[in-house]
């Protein structure tokens, strides 16, 4: 893996590893999606090339998790196929001191919600400045909503206090489209002050599919930090 001198890559780099390391061998494993995660699916193609890990199947989270974890020769299964997973590892936008989490940036927040919620232990993996004290102070709230059910689902969004934008893309005319075809509505909140409450407000908006607010689904949360020039990985 190469380091370049952009020290939120070398943070990332380094939690993605760290996590990737605590995956053993004959364990299902979820796979995240974003750039963090990207480094953990790496990693654990390196082990599994390496003979260190071995027997490792992967569920993918995402296309763009899918993809990352056929490149790096870490076999996959669906859901179907598993009755449980064992440890899952995925990125977030935003966690606060109780491990909730925001998540979504990549627009995978409701595979990524289904697979680290079934995980036995769901490894967080952030750089430093994913810490916030309260969720929604750096990060728009992800909602992915059916097409149809877009413009009541932001007008509903608007009467709980949210102010709400359709997530365009980049690169690519028009909304962004998630894996499941849908759309995905951020929205800015002054100040989410319960979280739990507010994910199961937002999920009853009819033509929600499932918001970014990640309550009580975290066990473990590695953070990489920059000390003296050097990363350092602890755990919250
Ligand atoms: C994708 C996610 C990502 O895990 C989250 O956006 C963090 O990504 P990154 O590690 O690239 O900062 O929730 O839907």
């Amino acid at each position: 893996m190469a380091q370049g001198n952009d020290p939120v890559k070398i943070m990332k780099q380094e939690v993605g590893k760290a996590a990737a390391a605590k995956v053993q061998s004959d364990s299902i494993v979820g796979l995240g999606t974003g750039s963090t995660t990207a480094y953990a699916i790496e990693y654990i193609g390196s082990r599994l090339k390496t003979g260190e890990l071995k027997n490792i199947v992967g569920i993918p989270t995402s296309f763009q998790a899918e993809v990352l974890a056929k490149k790096y020769g870490i076999p996959l299964t669906t859901l179907d196929a598993v009755d449980s997973i064992d440890l899952a590892i995925d990125g977030a936008d935003e966690v606060d001191p109780q491990k909730n989490l925001i998540k979504g940036g990549g627009a995978a927040h409701t595979r990524e919600k289904v697979v680290d919620s079934l995980a036995s232990v769901f490894i967080v993996v952030v750089d430093s400045g994913k810490l916030v004290d309260k969720l929604g102070s750096t990060f728009l709230l992800p909602v992915e909503v059916i097409p149809m059910a877009m413009a009541p689902a932001m007008r509903a969004l608007k009467r709980l206090g949210g102010q709400p934008e359709l997530r365009m893309g980049v690169k690519k005319a028009g909304p962004v489209v998630t894996d499941q075809g849908n759309l995905v509505i951020d929205v800015k909140f002054d100040t989410i002050s319960d979280p739990a409450n507010l994910e199961k407000t937002i999920n009853n908006i009819p033509g929600v599919l499932e918001n970014g607010l990640f309550v009580g689904v975290a066990d473990v949360v590695l953070v990489g930090e920059i000390q003296d020039g050097k990363p350092v990985i602890k755990e919250m």
